[in-house]
């Protein structure tokens, strides 16, 4: 019997590889407005909100933009991102995702999306996978940002457990610390040189089942 009550998962880089799709988009935007924007900028951008992103794309730019400019390019950005995730199929499902799903299921621990994406409910559908969640808190239902934990405790709240006996998945810097944020253990998926702060790292879903998910829950006190 675990302790653990519910998995909440980060949707962009832990259960699709989205992460491509929103470099692509803003790129035609930076190439559009002059900004030298590389994979490595990008990677700042990973688990930030939309606006947010714009902001650091155009801190990297040196460019300043009144409001109404900043919402019309971040439209212009996102009709291209929604161009890319349209035409997404269940093949995409990153390796291990299912079946971790699945065995979470018979376990009788809850399962939710803890996106900051307002495309979460897009994706989801057209990837399939709508109906293995509880519930879905994304940037539809949350304001503030991770590292903030807002989206992390409305998760918890839907699917109506307990936060401290939640775990994370999470592959940004600033998800994880969201998550830390929400007093919730953070498995990290990507590299433990980058994802230092979560308790776990692992390289894909494909690495976590039942058995390491109650390891982890006894080694940190869950
Ligand atoms: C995720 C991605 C970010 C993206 C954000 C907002 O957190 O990791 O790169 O900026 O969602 O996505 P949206 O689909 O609402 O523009
Ligand atoms: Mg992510």
């Amino acid at each position: 019997m675990m302790n653990t009550a519910a998995c909440i998962f980060d949707l962009d880089g832990v259960i699709v590889d989205t992460a491509r799709y929103h470099f692509l988009a803003w790129k035609r935007l930076t190439e559009q407005l002059g900004i030298n924007f590389t994979e490595d900028d990008n990677e700042r951008l990973k688990g930030v909100s939309r606006m947010t992103s714009l902001d650091i794309i155009l801190e990297i730019g040196n460019l300043k933009l009144d409001e109404s400019r900043k919402m019309e390019y971040a439209a212009l950005k996102n009709s291209w991102y929604i161009d890319y995730i349209s035409k997404m199929t269940p093949e995409e499902i990153l390796p291990g995702c299912l079946e971790l799903l699945k065995e979470l299921k018979n376990a009788n621990i809850r399962t939710a999306i803890g996106s900051a994406s307002k495309n979460t409910p897009m994706i989801l559908d057209r990837i399939g996978i709508r109906e293995f969640f509880d519930a879905v808190a994304d940037g539809n239902v949350v304001s503030k940002a991770k590292p903030n934990p807002e989206v992390f405790i409305k998760a918890a709240e839907m699917v109506g457990v307990d936060r401290r006996k939640c775990i994370v998945f999470e592959d940004a810097v600033a998800g994880v610390q969201a998550a830390l944020n929400a007093g919730m253990i953070c498995v990290g998926i990507g590299s433990p040189d980058v994802l230092t702060k979560a308790h776990f790292v692992i390289s894909g879903l494909k690495e976590m089942n039942l058995t390491k998910l109650l390891t982890i829950e006894k080694e940190f006190g869950l």
